[in-house]
């Protein structure tokens, strides 16, 4: 038997089967957009603020303070977006490193 060693963590990780059994129902029976207005959305959008819920006790915030995002770039908008905005009185620029640079365009 070929015994391997999975070490691409930086890359994904297997789903916590805690949550994934808790995400399952939502990639089939309760599949709604929780942004539309149909009873499909609405069981959606209740699991989501639900979660936000979650995620806010979990960490001492506001459920309002809590931001969903699809994936890592978008949070990297976020995050740089943000904080630039939040500082634009201080100016109106964004150093960076070659290395960053350099990450994206691997
Ligand atoms: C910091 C960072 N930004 C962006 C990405 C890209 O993620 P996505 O493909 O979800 O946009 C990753 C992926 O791991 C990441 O770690």
């Amino acid at each position: 038997m070929r015994q391997t060693i999975y070490l691409d963590y930086n890359a994904t990780t297997p789903i916590d089967p805690v949550v994934r059994d808790a995400v399952l129902p939502y990639l089939g029976e309760h599949f709604g957009n929780p942004s539309s207005d149909h009873i499909y959305g609405k069981d959606a959008k209740l699991a989501v603020a639900h979660a936000r819920g979650q995620v806010a006790s979990l960490i001492g915030a506001k459920p309002e303070e809590i931001v969903f995002t699809s994936g890592g770039s978008e949070s990297d908008n976020q995050a740089i977006i943000g904080a630039a905005l939040a500082n634009a009185h201080r100016g109106r620029h964004i150093i960076t490193s070659c290395i960053e640079m350099a990450t994206s365009l691997i």
